[in-house]
């Protein structure tokens, strides 16, 4: 934990949305009478029936319930484009392709004029208010397009990552109940193309069912094709006018699901509302971004994750701000491509992740020096904690030492960033989140759940009251979200990670502390990692675990016991590694695999994992309290074949 603390420059202050002391008012407003802050702030969206009831939300184990504005009508794609038509001809998106030759600007009245459309073509499918539609594309425009048009119809969105198998696709179709599939071709990415469509036609034959497709032409590859299922995008847009009229949904109606890892089981659908979740989204971006109305703000994610929702697509639109999207990867053509094309496009805000920061710099600091930098005016961090050395970094050969950093801390869960500093008002401290947003009561809590009253404490973090940006339940599952975040510590959101508060009242969160790992900024349930490797029929069981990674901060290390009587061969590792790669995706690769013929259990059968992550993290002089293993020696093999 570093003290070094870097204050904003008085110029930055000067101009900023929110300087020291209007944040500390705000903050305090917010959290002594939140009904009445939320009620007004809510007023910046544009509402078709203006709420009266603004908060009915209680943590209650017995009774957990959230809703916000639940009276409100509102339409959020008419928030994020139709508002914004006064002045239609600022550019609303600016997309860069994995191409550096091909890129194009999207103003907000072609942005209105191609939802419209893509919202006209949906409902000629049969879509109607309330259905499920998955989307399974590439980072190009038409994602945010079929995202906004499903908002204007009020259908509900559910991405899959462009990065997940077939498999995991047809998981998420399956369990959202959706009948269309919002697809491309292909997807270029760092050169090479990924066969998206054929991806989605193995997904659905495991479905099954009369689910069907919509297809973007992306890069003219060949496609297996099935008039009764799939339709061309290109060919539907042009039959359907560019008029249509958005419908009022329920504040409290479901804007988008999107399946995030647990610890146990199966991902899980965090459902987001259209109200609350969009001021939320909204709220955050102005304040923590800085942002005006003549920046290009990039936000680096996938929109296949939350970032990219309500970073990319909702916050910034719904501010009628220019985001910037962008289909390739930090490293192709070479890795300067996120300092061109910030050169290129002038962009001022920065927002990407530490894993990315950190493979950037191995590859050293000439691609960054190659690139005119100086447009750039704020920098973000998200998806881990930012390591001192990085921030350093960061901040000295990107921001040029002018630009505050801010290290933003949420969740899938949390619709938004909840602790985060505010450029203008907040010093930063390399590795520290800093202080909450607007509304947001963290508390650290010991292991019998009870708040921690002094100042500089460790702990886990849970949040003590509810924010708009919540999500409400999980998807046909209310139970699992009561469980999951409402069960351990009665009356707070448990949030799963653990954190540290110092004496200036500053949160450095420390990481998960149940069996999530964060691989390169994105969350992997070990569970799911492990039924992956079961189902494959020389495994009879598999533990995995995280251990520190140079680039990733966590890779993934698995002890896998094999069938009875299967040789232990190291060919078999490899194929392995792509097994998992095909049940769930490229992001879940196995970065360790250690044979296990046996696992440290306890006395009643219960693997010991604490033992098995301090093995992969070569902590083996501190394995703990080791009293209770059934067979003290499987632990000692373990050590002696240690891998990697
Ligand atoms: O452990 C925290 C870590 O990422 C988890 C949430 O992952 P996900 O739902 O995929 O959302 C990622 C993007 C919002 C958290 O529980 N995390 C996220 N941001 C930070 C972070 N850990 C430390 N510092 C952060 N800024």
């Amino acid at each position: 934990m570093s003290n070094d603390v870097f204050a904003p420059s008085a110029a930055f202050v000067a101009q900023a949305n929110a300087d020291e002391s209007r944040y500390k008012a705000m903050y305090e407003a917010s959290v002594a009478d939140p009904a009445a802050f939320w009620g007004e702030h809510g007023k910046r969206l544009n509402w078709i029936k203006p709420y009266t009831k603004v908060k009915s939300t209680t943590f209650d184990y017995h009774n957990v319930s959230i809703k916000w504005f639940e009276d409100g009508q509102l339409n959020v794609c008419a928030n994020c484009v139709d508002r914004h038509l006064g002045r239609g001809e600022k550019t609303a998106i600016i997309w860069e392709a994995d191409d550096p030759k091909l890129s194009k600007r999207i103003s907000y009245r072609e942005l209105y004029e191609n939802v419209s459309r893509f919202a006209n073509v949906l409902h000629g499918m049969g879509v109607k208010k309330g259905d499920r539609v998955i989307l399974y594309l590439p980072m190009i425009p038409e994602a945010a397009y079929a995202m906004l048009a499903c908002a204007r119809i009020g259908a509900v969105h559910s991405i899959v990552f462009a990065g997940f198998s077939p498999d995991a696709l047809a998981d998420r179709v399956e369990g959202a109940g959706a009948k269309l599939v919002v697809t491309a071709d292909e997807a270029p990415r760092g050169g090479r193309n990924t066969a998206l469509k054929a991806n989605v036609d193995k997904a659905l034959k495991r479905v099954g069912g009369d689910v069907k497709t919509l297809v973007v032409k992306r890069t003219g590859g060949d496609v297996a094709w099935d008039a009764e299922r799939d339709n061309w995008l290109h060919e539907e847009m042009e039959r359907v006018s560019d008029h249509c009229e958005p419908v009022a949904v329920n504040a409290e109606d479901p804007l988008f699901i999107l399946y995030t890892s647990g610890s146990t089981g199966k991902p899980k659908g965090v459902v987001h509302s259209s109200g609350g979740y969009l001021l939320y989204a909204a709220m955050t971006h102005e304040y923590v971004f800085d942002v005006k109305d003549d920046d290009v703000y990039w936000c680096t994610a996938d929109v296949g994750w939350v970032t990219g929702h309500s970073y990319i697509v909702y916050g910034p639109l719904a501010n009628g701000a220019t985001t910037v999207m962008f289909e390739g990867v930090p490293t192709y053509p070479d890795a300067g491509r996120f300092w061109e094309v910030c050169a290129k496009h002038g962009v001022t805000i920065f927002y990407t992740a530490p894993t990315a920061i950190r493979a950037l710099m191995a590859k050293g600091v000439e691609f960054v020096q190659k690139h005119d930098l100086s447009k750039l005016r704020l920098l973000g961090s998200v998806g881990e904690p930012i390591n001192p050395e990085a921030w350093h970094w960061y901040n000295k050969n990107v921001g040029g030492e002018r630009c505050p950093i801010v290290d933003t801390w949420w969740q899938t869960e949390t619709g938004g960033i909840l602790i985060s500093p505010l450029p203008g008002a907040v010093a930063a401290k390399p590795g520290s989140a800093t202080l909450p947003f607007f509304g947001v009561r963290p508390v650290v809590l010991d292991e019998k759940g009870e708040e921690i009253a002094a100042t500089e404490c460790e702990g886990v973090l849970a949040i003590a009251d509810s924010w708009p940006g919540q999500m409400r339940t999980v998807y046909g599952d209310h139970d699992r979200f009561v469980s999951t975040y409402f069960e351990m510590f009665k009356g707070y959101y448990f949030s799963g990670d653990g954190c540290r508060r110092d004496k200036d009242g500053y949160y450095w969160i420390t990481g998960r502390v149940d069996d999530v790992i964060n691989v390169s900024g994105h969350r992997m349930g070990t569970a799911e990692v492990e039924s992956a490797l079961v189902a494959h029929p020389k495994v009879s069981e598999a533990a995995v675990v995280g251990y520190p990674h140079d680039i990733k901060g966590q890779g993934i290390y698995c002890y896998v016991t094999l069938m009875d009587g299967e040789p232990y061969d190291d060919a078999l590792k490899t194929e392995l590694r792509n097994w998992v790669r095909n049940e769930i995706g490229p992001i879940a690769s196995p970065d360790v695999i250690q044979w296990a013929p046996g696992l440290p259990k306890t006395r009643s059968g219960k693997i010991m994992r604490r033992i098995l992550r301090k093995i992969a993290e070569n902590e083996t002089g501190s394995l703990g309290d080791t009293s209770t293993l059934a067979d003290p020696s499987v632990v000692e093999e373990l050590i002696a074949n240690r891998a990697g």
